[in-house]
């Protein structure tokens, strides 16, 4: 089984994946790391150079590969529910985990980072509640549990972990 974490940018899949998987020993995945190192260039110079059309296709291929694996922790691009076939293939090969926070916290945490393409233009709260609101069908398709992002991480690892793991007290809670 792996586990999925999915959400918006900004929402901290990153910094919990890394978490998660030294908690339990699964390989970590990072979908837009992997893609930049295969693609030996940044995601904004992939989506400067080829569009945002070639970059999915780089993201199907990707989680299409990795739902054939077990064991990991696979810190997905906010926008790899915009494809049905990335959620079919999530959802049959583990927990698809949706990090949920307010536009206003995701705001804060994005508003300084040049990283992402789709925020560059800098859309400030408002452009964030917008793209939150086109993407929230996708998203709650998408998920089989869904945490609250807004408190720390050791937080969220632990409710993940409650949350993901019937395996009883194996892994138990961080601290
Ligand atoms: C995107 C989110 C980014 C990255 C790309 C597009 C999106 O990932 O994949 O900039 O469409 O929401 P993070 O969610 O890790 O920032």
């Amino acid at each position: 089984m792996n586990i999925y974490l999915i959400g918006f940018m900004g929402v901290g899949k990153s910094t919990v994946a890394k978490m998660l998987s030294d908690k339990l020993d699964f390989e970590l995945i990072d979908t837009d790391i992997e893609i930049e190192k295969r693609e030996n260039r940044s995601i904004n110079e992939i989506f400067s150079q080829n569009g945002e059309e070639y970059f999915r296709e780089k993201e199907k291929e990707l989680i299409e590969e990795l739902s054939k694996k077990d064991n990991m922790i696979i810190s997905c691009g906010g926008g790899i529910i915009k494809s049905d076939v990335n959620i079919a293939n999530m959802k049959k090969s583990g927990s698809v985990v949706l990090l949920e926070a307010s536009p206003e916290i995701i705001y804060n945490r994005v508003k300084d980072d040049n990283n992402r393409p789709l925020l560059v233009s800098n859309p400030g709260i408002e452009g964030i509640k917008k793209l939150m609101k086109e993407r929230e069908e996708s998203y709650n398709k998408a998920f089989t549990h869904k945490v609250d992002a807004s408190k720390t991480p050791v937080q969220v690892v632990n409710d993940i972990i409650t949350a993901t793991l019937t395996l009883g007290d194996e892994f138990g809670n961080i601290n």
